[in-house]
């Protein structure tokens, strides 16, 4: 069984899928996190992602997988756990961007294609129900408004002991959802047998219970 989560950034994708991973006894896989790790292998060896070569070469030599630590997913690129500089800010956009190439979305297709062979797996992203695992057994689109999605990763700021205005982040959030959706290849979009669930006016603990029960549903 394959269950598929898209959607636009900080729509809760990422704690709704571990949540539900561990509810049900599946394994959780976050395909940004592989975006994000070929972003910073860029960054750190100064390649211009425009640059076909060098891309390609990158595309050739990179190495991620990901390891679990009693429960927590990591993130290993090279050989070394980046779990911690992935998440920084200026990751996301640079993760974004690098997503656009195609060269990029080729070489992680294959890597994503191969996690999914696990027999319980929840995977999200932008396209696994459109391009990764169009036959996946369950797809839901996640979504939030803009402002409701820049009020909760705001919360995640504070909780880490950063401070970011809010309305930078709703620029960011809407960058990103245009660089995402707008892209040429794979971009983000909701799959035509995807369950839409705007999560704005639903509690974690809500949206939890409405796809446990999709899900529960579809498995008979
Ligand atoms: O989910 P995230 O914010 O960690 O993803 C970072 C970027 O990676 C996102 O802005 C677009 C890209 N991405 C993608 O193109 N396809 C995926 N399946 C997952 C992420």
């Amino acid at each position: 069984m394959i269950i598929a989560i898209d959607g636009p950034a900080g729509a809760g994708k990422t704690t709704i899928s571990k949540a539900l991973a561990a509810r049900l006894g599946y394994t959780y896989i976050d395909t940004g996190a592989l975006y994000r790790g070929f972003a910073l292998k860029a960054q750190r060896e100064g390649v211009d992602i425009n640059d076909d070569a060098r891309l390609k070469k990158m595309c050739d030599e990179i190495s991620l997988y990901f390891k679990n630590d009693d429960g927590e997913l990591r993130l290993y690129l090279d050989g070394a756990d980046v779990t911690k500089e992935i998440r920084e800010p200026q990751m996301s956009m640079m993760a974004s961007d690098i997503s656009a190439r195609p060269m990029v979305r080729e070489a992680l297709l294959h890597v994503q294609r191969e996690l999914g062979r696990e027999r319980k797996v929840i995977l999200e992203g932008r396209d696994i129900g459109t391009v990764v695992f169009p036959e996946a057994d369950c797809k839901f689109y996640l979504d939030a408004s803009v402002e409701e999605r820049a009020r909760r990763r705001h919360k995640d700021f504070v909780k880490a002991g950063k401070e970011v205005a809010i309305e930078k982040l709703i620029e960011d959030i809407k960058q990103r959802d245009h660089n995402d959706s707008s892209r040429k290849h794979a971009p983000l979009m909701q799959a035509d047998d995807a369950i839409h669930i705007d999560s704005t006016n639903f509690s974690f603990d809500e949206v939890i219970d409405q796809l446990v029960t999709i899900i529960k549903n579809k498995q008979g």
